[in-house]
């Protein structure tokens, strides 16, 4: 089995991919310095990608960025460049890579707990997280053969609360997070949202 995961050298993408090679996938690795590069931001680098790769039975995205802002201090750079990167930067790569999914292949795009739990100064990740759900429960209408696309929403990962000098409890690690990645692709379901276990909304 092969899989191209997006954002294979982050935080969240690092935890994929070991769960992905110990379940025995053959990865492909996509971020902007990659050998083949991506850029999510930028459609044409998104098409040339996908170009660039063969057929994989999974397509998984860890990557885009929104902005951390109260609402007050939302200006139009930052409501533009978080929509065009974690949400149509994540909506570029289902329609540039569904082609390259082979029969009952999925892909999983990267929302987050703001979706369901936000905190102050996350509205704009908040909405661009439930805007991928609507995207996944529309796009699913129009998959074939049996070609799925589901959305993860993990809670803030120990790594990353560490490196913002938070504490790391109650935040689950990456490896523990990557198994929610691999629940949605061996579930068989699509347009389904998925959490890593405990952290599911209340
Ligand atoms: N970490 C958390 O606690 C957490 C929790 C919930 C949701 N999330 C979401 O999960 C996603 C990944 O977060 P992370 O913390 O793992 O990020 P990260 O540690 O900063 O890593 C980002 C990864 O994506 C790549 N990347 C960045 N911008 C890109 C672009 N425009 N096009 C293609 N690749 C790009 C980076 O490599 P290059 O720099 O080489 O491109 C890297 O591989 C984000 O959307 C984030 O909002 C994170």
């Amino acid at each position: 089995m092969k899989a191209i995961v997006i954002g294979a050298t982050g935080t969240i993408g690092k935890g994929i991919v070991a769960e992905l090679e110990s379940k025995g996938y053959e990865v492909i690795s996509g971020h902007r310095n990659s050998l083949v590069s991506i850029d999510i931001d930028n459609p044409e680098s998104v098409h040339d990608f996908f170009e660039s790769t063969g057929k994989v039975d999974a397509i998984i995205c860890a990557a885009g960025s929104a902005a951390f802002a109260p609402v007050s201090e939302l200006d139009e750079e930052k409501i533009q460049s978080s929509l065009n990167s974690k949400f149509a930067g994540q909506l570029r790569v289902a329609k540039y890579g569904m082609k390259n999914l082979k029969e009952n292949g999925a892909i999983i795009l990267t929302g987050g707990m703001f979706a369901y739990a936000p905190w102050p100064s996350t509205s704009i990740i908040s909405a661009v997280n439930k805007g991928l759900e609507g995207f996944a429960l529309g796009a699913t209408l129009e998959m074939e053969d049996g070609k799925r696309i589901m959305v993860a929403h993990p809670p803030l990962l120990s790594e990353t609360a560490e490196k913002m000098g938070m504490p790391t409890d109650p935040w689950p690690k990456s490896s523990e997070v990557a198994k929610s990645y691999s629940k949605a692709l061996e579930s068989g379901k699509s347009a389904d949202v998925f959490y890593v276990d405990g952290y599911e909304p209340k």
